[in-house]
């Protein structure tokens, strides 16, 4: 029998998810039948949305997430033994998951990695990834930034804004990023090449952007939501876009927080905000991998991920994350 090793909520998190609200367990495995696989982590990721999910926050369910994983055994054609597949399996080590065309899922279906050459594996869980996607496709189809542009991305230095960042760099545009500390700021602008960076914790964002964008904001990248990103949308001007991707300011909070109203500079400055969902441009994942994969080898754009050892960390890599201890993309090394 097979033994897996997953990790549960023992209390429903109250604000900032804590240690104590985890507890691992064992379990036995059943054989494979028809249509499924057996797969073994090796990274583990840890995300944002997994806070903000809260109707999944139930205890005694496996904490939901992705991973990296390779199939050890399998009774699916197409997932054959040997290859890495990325999956939403939830904190667990070993997993038998339903791999056929008619499969239930969730978020996503599982996904083989494709060939990422010298690349790290890893990757299939960041910049080739998911985040990698919703950077990629929520600039440029929401966005449609222009050279000459001015674009602005909050929640920067993570692993989403870090790849927007730079994308709208590559497109022309004035970059300019908000995170959280000053070491953040330093790597935006001396790695990245963003041509502003903030600390938003110590500058007053509107007065950074007056400074950076006197004639206003054209594009910006929301991953934050509440108050910076009202002061970022009152920043913009005539016909800005606003992509709206995360608002994790808020997902810590059990009422929604309030902000500054942003309809006066909706209507005056004619902007168009629009949310979005990565899963929206699943049929066109090959092609944004595609691109940044070859951006990455080109050294057009660049990575960092912030890696936690050991399964039985995922709870501490997690709630660092929401903390804001990455930088890049936060995973854990199972
Ligand atoms: N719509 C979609 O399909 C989609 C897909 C993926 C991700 N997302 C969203 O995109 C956003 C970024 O995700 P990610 O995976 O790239 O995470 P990430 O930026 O790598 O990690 C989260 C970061 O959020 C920042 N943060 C935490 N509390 C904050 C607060 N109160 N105000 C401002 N920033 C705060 C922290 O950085 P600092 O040090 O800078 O505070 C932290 O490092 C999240 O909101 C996520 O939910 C949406």
């Amino acid at each position: 029998m097979v033994k897996a090793r997953r990790i549960v909520i023992a209390r429903v998190f109250q604000g900032e998810p804590r240690l104590e609200d985890f507890r691992i367990e064992e379990e036995d495995l059943p054989a494979l039948r028809d249509g499924q696989i057996l797969a073994e982590a090796v990274y583990i990721s840890v995300d944002p949305y997994q806070r903000a999910y809260k109707n999944m926050h139930q205890v005694g369910a496996t904490m939901i997430g992705s991973q990296v994983a390779r199939i050890v055994e399998s009774r699916a054609a197409d997932f054959p033994v040997g290859r890495y597949v990325v999956g939403y399996w939830g904190w667990r080590d070993r997993t038998v998951a339903d791999v056929g065309p008619d499969a239930p899922y969730f978020m996503s279906p599982a996904m083989l990695v494709p060939d990422l050459g010298e690349l790290p594996l890893s990757l299939s869980l960041g910049v080739l990834g998911m985040p990698g996607i919703t950077a990629y496709f929520g600039l440029l189809e929401v966005c449609k930034p222009k050279k000459g542009e001015v674009a602005v991305v909050s929640g920067a230095a993570g692993a989403v804004g870090s790849i927007v960042g730079q994308i709208a760099r590559l497109k022309g545009c004035k970059v300019i990023g908000f995170a959280g500390s000053d070491a953040k700021v330093k790597w935006l602008k001396e790695e990245l090449g963003f041509h502003h960076a903030f600390n938003y914790k110590t500058n007053d964002v509107t007065e950074a952007l007056k400074q950076a964008a006197p004639d206003g904001v054209d594009v910006y990248f929301d991953n934050v939501g509440g108050e910076m990103s009202s002061a970022i949308i009152n920043s913009m001007r005539e016909y800005g876009r606003i992509s709206v991707c995360g608002a994790i300011s808020g997902y810590n909070e059990s009422n929604l927080p309030k902000a500054t109203i942003i309809q006066h500079a909706a209507i005056f400055k004619q902007l168009r905000m629009e949310g979005f969902m990565y899963i929206r441009w699943h049929d066109r994942w090959g092609e944004g991998i595609g691109q940044l994969m070859q951006w990455i080898r080109e050294g057009k754009i660049k990575y960092h991920e912030t890696v936690t050892d050991g399964f039985q960390n995922t709870p501490k890599a997690f709630v660092g994350m929401l903390q804001g201890e990455n930088l890049g993309k936060a995973v854990v090394k199972v």
